[in-house]
């Protein structure tokens, strides 16, 4: 996490690194700051809290500096601070750092350098790079960047300002995201594609270990061995991010309300008058019958998305299938081979765990599909496939339509494949074609929901909610449940609709509330014995069901009711009101909707 970012050109830098932080803060918002070099050394300015608290501290100083670097942070080492705020600049002011990552090794050499007399000003693992450079340093920036390399590691993508050198900005990532743009007499770094948009399209994407030097009309690359590197750059054809929130007010409810817009993106290539087109899958595997077992591989609602799927892809394909956390799988040492099929699923492409997760199934010789929303990330390049989901930029911490684009290309992909094995009748094929087409309508019906605030009123002074469900309703009973308590801080659990008797159902007592997914079709009379079992607790069950299976739940206090929709489609259609749900009760809570506390949108650290 943490966001970076740096200028070298001809214009003032410190504005161009506000802006681009402001794009940037979805990473992380404990804390800004920036760094500005000229020929007078070098001005730091950083606060705790949001980017608005560093902008207002701005505007009291002169900064006509034209080099310079910035960050937003989320807090690894050390809390929240000015003093951990980064910038982090070395004992005599001679070197300024921005960090995304985590430097390992670094309390070894903070007492290294400690006995030698340093003295440290915070708490953070970045601090011992600015006070390693100075301490190498002989005239030669590159030489000493290199050198403190080589003592380093962990993940680090770094931003590198040296008073000696004002009309130079040096950077390097490993193991973190960083991208390179390229402008007119002006070049800049950033940890992601979407803070260049508005000034380049022009972009690098450094290889692993990479060392940068960047002056207004120059960006030479060095290799992690030294050597002169050249690298191709490339034109990014994303669309800058909607910077405002339009009529609405929080980029969540826009998210949310742009859904079937995004659905429809992410569908329409796909759908033909006759089936699923997956043409980037084409050729991965002569024969798409090989294939002999599944494994997504995902972290938090992608995790969730995967979770919806697998009951889709068991039950079309009759592939194992398996889903699993990335920062599990990727330690776990998992059996793979050429014919298992792991599939990762992320909406930014640049989560750690995900990414390691992706490197060391393509090490166990498995082909990896990546189900990506942001085109040119880490995981998108690196993948052997990439189905991109078309939900545009999501700039709310808690993702909504990035999650629901999931659930729908992983059920594109899960008829694409069902067909290719010869698993599908046409009949069946011809019905799941239909949902997909429908989707979009069918999600935007499931937006009307005029009894959901007053309901998300009712519930919002609650300390926990309960959610159940089964098969892929248990699904989205994990993505509602983490919904809610990322943005109102309500302790929210999800639970297997049987399985709350083992154990957490102690937990239920007069009044505690209770939300039931009953849309799947086939267990809505299991599923309502789980709901005699808490309503005999006394819970206060609300339960969430189709048009077609409510009047089976009538006398089951509330009910919401949404419109009929077969399995594949289930999970966007039900997770939709779920999001608003939280939504409400977030806002009757007072809470910071679009950037809750302790969060960041993109989690670039494992
Ligand atoms: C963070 C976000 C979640 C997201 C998860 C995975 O925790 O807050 O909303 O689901 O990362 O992100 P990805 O970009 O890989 O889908």
């Amino acid at each position: 996490m943490c966001g970076i970012i740096g200028y070298v050109g001809n214009k003032p830098a410190a504005p161009l690194l506000l802006q681009g932080l402001a794009r940037l803060e979805y990473r992380g918002y404990d804390s800004a700051g920036l760094a500005v070099a000229d020929w007078g050394g070098l001005t730091v300015c950083k606060r705790q809290g949001r980017l608005a608290v560093l902008e207002e501290a701005v505007k009291g100083l002169h900064l006509p500096q034209t080099v310079g670097i910035g960050h937003t942070r989320w807090a690894t080492h050390g809390r929240p601070s000015d003093g951990n705020a980064h910038p982090h600049v070395s004992e005599s002011g001679l070197f300024a750092v921005v960090h995304n990552g985590i430097i390992e090794n670094y309390a070894s050499l903070r007492r290294e350098l400690e006995a030698d007399g340093v003295v440290f000003r915070s708490d953070t693992d970045t601090e011992v790079v600015a006070h390693l450079l100075e301490q190498v340093y002989d005239g030669d920036v590159k030489t000493a960047v290199f050198t403190v390399l080589s003592r380093l590691t962990g993940a680090y993508a770094l931003g590198i300002l040296c008073a000696d050198r004002p009309g130079e900005l040096f950077a390097v990532c490993k193991a973190s995201p960083l991208v390179i743009g390229v402008g007119a007499e002006e070049q800049f770094i950033a940890s992601d594609v979407t803070a260049l948009l508005p000034y380049t399209r022009q972009v690098i994407w450094p290889a692993e270990g990479d060392v940068v030097r960047l002056t207004a009309s120059d960006c030479i690359l060095w290799d992690a061995t030294g050597q002169p590197v050249c690298r191709q750059a490339e034109q990014v054809m994303m669309e800058a991010m909607a910077a405002d929130k339009g009529e609405f007010p929080h980029f969540m409810l826009k998210e949310i309300m742009e859904q079937p817009a995004a659905l429809e993106a992410t569908l329409a290539p796909h759908l033909t008058d006759t089936g699923v087109r997956l043409e980037e899958l084409e050729g991965l595997f002569a024969d798409w019958r090989q294939v002999h077992r599944l494994v997504i591989v995902a972290c938090g609602s992608a995790y969730h998305a995967g979770t919806a799927a697998k009951y889709q892809l068991e039950r079309l394909t009759g592939l194992p299938t398996e889903v699993d956390l990335a920062s599990e799988f990727r330690y776990r040492e998992p059996p793979l081979n050429p014919y298992t099929l792991v599939v990762v699923v992320s909406q930014s492409g640049e989560t750690a765990d995900t990414l390691a997760a992706l490197r060391e199934a393509k090490r166990r010789g498995a082909p990896v599909v990546a189900v990506v929303n942001v085109a040119g990330s880490t995981i998108a390049r690196e993948s052997d496939r990439v189905l991109h989901t078309q939900a545009g930029p999501e700039v709310a911490v808690a993702t909504t339509k990035g999650y629901t684009t999931q659930v729908a290309m992983l059920g594109l992909f899960a008829v694409w494949l069902a067909h290719k094995r010869g698993s599908l009748s046409a009949v069946q094929g011809t019905s799941l074609l239909h949902a997909l087409q429908a989707l979009p309508a069918v999600a935007a019906r499931a937006l009307e929901q005029p009894h959901l605030c007053r309901l998300a009123e009712k519930l919002a002074r609650q300390e926990q909610v309960y959610f159940i469900g089964r098969n892929t309703d248990y699904a989205v009973a994990l993505e509602a449940a983490l919904k809610l308590k990322e943005i109102s801080y309500i302790h929210a659990e999800a639970y297997a609709a049987g399985e709350l008797k083992h154990g957490t159902i102690s937990l239920i007592e007069e009044g505690t509330p209770v939300v039931a997914l009953a849309c799947h079709r086939g267990l809505q009379q299991k599923l309502l014995s789980n709901i005699r079992e808490v309503t005999a607790r006394g819970a206060q069950v609300v339960t969430v069901t189709t048009e077609e299976q409510a009047p089976l739940f009538a006398e089951e206090g509330e009910v919401l009711i949404l419109p009929d929709t077969p399995p594949l489609t289930a999970a966007v259609v039900e997770a939709i009101p779920m999001q608003l749900f939280a939504y409400y009760v977030a806002k009757a809570r007072g809470c910071d909707i679009d950037k809750p506390r302790n969060l960041a949108k993109s989690v670039t650290v494992e």
